[in-house]
């Protein structure tokens, strides 16, 4: 009977800590890998990639999110959109710009919700009033360590349907990366959907950044990596996670959105930070 009751004990205790485990919504950090040949053993870059902050504030100026950026002494800072919102004020985005921007040169593309708002352009210019470098179906060449990096970007699928409608976005986007040289340099690409596998294979990018699937939303450790995700659908393939693929290396963010409406399980919001470094 004591023996008995001990175990449902046990148990209760378990199951408590589970909870606390499954609703916990802090910032994590979760840290990738990545080897590659095209550059020297004794060297890396090290990228924090952050996504679909949705404008949500962290901390009195952003201080947390920020200092959290900060600690990881990044050589380069990756917006993968969704970092403003069509329904929640500009404020936060504003302020977390200004938080990051001195930390480390920052590339930025559009997510969906930027595009919703119907003013992108006008979000565009507020990222660039901050020295954000704001990548639209185009890319840059940049010298960081040594090491000669391409940095691409793509404006979200949604912008055809809002400016372009005669236009067919696969077709834009592998028209403005024909001419990457993939030989003499290693090829980042930001784009915000993490579904779009087959089109990021036909390009010259070594690792493309993503986000957009918010982890799936709900997460079990081991068994389920994510519910649903938007423009996947329920068990999402890409929820969140490195995958490698036949052309390049694909990084996921669950991104750093909270939403008190939309619980996150077991899946809290993520600073991503990847080091790549030389064989
Ligand atoms: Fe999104």
């Amino acid at each position: 009977m004591i023996k008995q009751k001990r175990k449902s004990k046990v148990r209760l205790v378990l199951l408590i800590i589970f909870t606390l485990l499954g609703f916990y919504n802090g910032l994590v950090t979760r840290k990738y890998t990545v080897k590659t040949d095209k550059l020297l053993g004794n060297q890396s870059i090290r990228i924090v990639l952050i996504s679909d902050l949705h404008s949500h504030i962290y901390g009195k100026n952003q201080s947390k999110i920020a200092n959290k950026i900060k600690k990881q002494n990044p050589d380069i800072i990756a917006l993968a959109g969704d970092i403003a919102d069509d329904m929640v004020p500009i404020e936060g985005t504003e302020l977390f710009l200004k938080a990051i921007k001195d930390i480390a040169p920052v590339f930025y593309v559009t997510g969906n919700h930027e595009i919703w708002t119907g003013e992108v352009d006008n979000i565009k210019e507020i990222f660039r009033s901050f020295n954000i470098n704001v990548l639209e179906n185009d890319y840059k060449e940049v010298n960081i360590n040594g090491i000669k990096l391409v940095i691409g970007g793509v404006d979200d699928p949604y912008i055809i349907r809002y400016k372009r409608p005669k236009s067919d976005w696969h077709e834009e986007i592998y028209e403005a990366f024909l001419n990457i040289d993939s030989s003499s340099s290693y090829n980042i690409l930001l784009s915000h959907r993490p579904e779009e596998v087959n089109l990021y294979n036909s390009l010259s990018f070594d690792m493309v950044l993503s986000g957009h699937s918010h982890g799936g939303q709900l997460r079990i450790p081991f068994i389920l990596n994510g519910l649903f995700a938007p423009d996947q659908g329920f068990f999402p393939k890409y929820a969140g996670g490195l995958y490698e693929h036949e052309n390049y290396t694909h990084v996921v963010s669950r991104g750093v959105s909270f939403n008190p409406r939309l619980p996150r399980i077991f899946n809290p919001p993520e600073i991503v930070v990847i080091d790549i470094q030389g064989k």
